[in-house]
């Protein structure tokens, strides 16, 4: 059964592309793609992760976009509309999980995105720019029982209200006008990175490969970190997929995506790592480099205040516009599913995450002796949906799309019936990446990790 009638569009491929490239472009980038950089080896890690976005990940962003443009429904009825087999009801289950575990905790790391704006809108990097007094700034805003809560309702609160306008006057519109802006502030703050003295070292750091430091396990960091800065096995690029035309180009608009995606992260890089060395900070500084390391550095450089803004600034529209598509998944549920009005599912939804990431907030503080698996809930949220939940969903997308659809339905897709004038080489190597490559090279890093 499909509900084409009642469902709104993207306008044109354009918006669908700018909406999904705000989808993947988020706290992945800005915040977990450096220090990944930063721990594993600098270029070698960057190409190993560019070598696997080309094959992996955008044939499994193909899988997803090919299920959500055929099926033209929610991810829980996309699969099963497909084919009559129940199994495949399964993957839906994992996405809905991953979903719920993602956007409880990035809500968190968006409210602190919050936090750090307006503490730099108030100037109080440059007051105490020491950085062992912007780590204890860190590990106590962190840690209170109450203030990360007032910025993580913010920026839920922020998420919700442009969900609930829809998709076209509230996803499409917002991304259109954020997205630019974006990539506008980056390159500004590059810039002034790039031309620190001494920022040689960092670029030196961020292009010159040293394969010395590569071992299996950062290979296993690198697709773990393209799944999730791609937004992939969570549902998110079927839903998107859902509301595009029948005339989109599938591989124009998944390659754009992720060409934006790789092309901003590597951005962000250059924004973050000159700076480190030209400071001559440890560029391993891990999960706190951007809300410790970076202050620190904008409270010693030329301008740095106003850099400071505007990389919060960025920080918070990246964020929101990946925490719309989350959201969105759990909004098409309850309204397509379950009948909600879309208000209504807002406003629950929004009790509902406002609750788990409460609990996630509460866990870097008052609730850190509470452990599940010996790991409290921040921390596992965020490892049982990128190392158990995302991978599997990507993969049984993957697989479904080339063994249950098939070869036939791919091209069909791939090609719009044919009416596309696509080259044969690349629909054949897109076919074979998303039979062979993709399945086999999922199942190997969800065995070794
Ligand atoms: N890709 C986003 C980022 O890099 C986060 C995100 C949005 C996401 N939707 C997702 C991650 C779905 C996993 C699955 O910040």
């Amino acid at each position: 059964m499909k509900n084409t009638d009642s469902r709104e569009n993207f306008s044109g491929s354009i918006a669908a592309v700018l909406a999904l490239a705000g989808s993947a472009v988020g706290l992945g980038n800005l915040w977990r793609f450096p220090y990944l950089v930063g721990e594993n080896g600098g270029a070698a890690f960057i190409l190993i992760y560019i070598i696997l976005a080309i094959t992996i990940c955008l044939p499994v962003m193909m899988g997803e976009f090919i299920v959500g443009k055929r099926s033209q429904s929610n991810v829980f009825r996309a699969y099963t509309s497909l084919t009559s087999s129940g199994f495949w009801r399964i993957i839906p289950v994992f996405s809905i999980f991953s979903v719920i575990l993602v956007l409880s905790f990035y809500s968190v790391v968006g409210g602190w995105g919050v936090e750090y704006l307006v503490k730099s809108l108030t100037f109080s990097f440059t007051r105490n720019g020491a950085q062992s007094e912007l780590g204890s700034m860190f590990s106590d805003f962190v840690s209170n029982p109450y203030k990360p809560l007032v910025f993580h309702t913010l920026f839920l609160g922020m998420t919700a209200a442009i969900v609930a306008f829809g998709i076209k006057k509230g996803i499409e519109k917002f991304s259109e006008v954020m997205m630019p802006t974006l990539f506008i502030l980056i390159i500004i703050i590059a810039i002034r990175s790039i031309t620190i003295p001494g920022a040689n070292q960092g670029l030196k750091y961020l292009f010159l490969p040293d394969f010395s430091k590569v071992d299996s396990s950062v290979i296993m960091k690198a697709l773990g970190q393209a799944f999730f800065s791609l937004s992939l096995g969570c549902g998110t690029v079927v839903t998107y997929a859902s509301y595009v035309k029948k005339e989109t180009n599938i591989i124009r608009c998944t390659g754009t995506t992720a060409l934006f995606d790789t092309g901003f992260a590597v951005l962000a890089g250059c924004a973050i790592m000159p700076a480190v060395f030209a400071f001559g900070i440890n560029p391993s500084e891990g999960p706190g480099l951007v809300f410790v390391t970076l202050p620190h550095i904008f409270s010693q450089m030329p301008v740095g205040g106003l850099i400071a803004i505007i990389f919060f600034f960025a920080l918070l529209i990246a964020a929101l516009t990946s925490s719309i598509s989350l959201l969105e998944v759990v909004i098409t549920f309850l309204t397509e599913e379950l009948k909600i009005s879309r208000t209504k599912a807002v406003i629950l939804s929004f009790f509902l995450f406002w609750i788990l990431g409460a609990l996630c907030s509460l866990s870097q503080g008052v609730l850190s002796d509470l452990k599940i698996f010996g790991m409290n809930i921040f921390d596992f949220m965020d490892y049982v949906s990128a190392n158990i939940l995302m991978l599997s969903g990507g993969l049984l997308t993957v697989i479904f799309a080339g063994w249950v659809l098939g070869p036939k339905i791919i091209r069909e897709e791939l090609t719009n019936n044919g009416s596309l004038k696509v080259p044969l080489w690349l629909v054949n190597t897109m076919l074979f990446c998303i039979r062979f490559i993709a399945p086999v090279g999922v199942l190997a890093i969800l065995i070794f990790s």
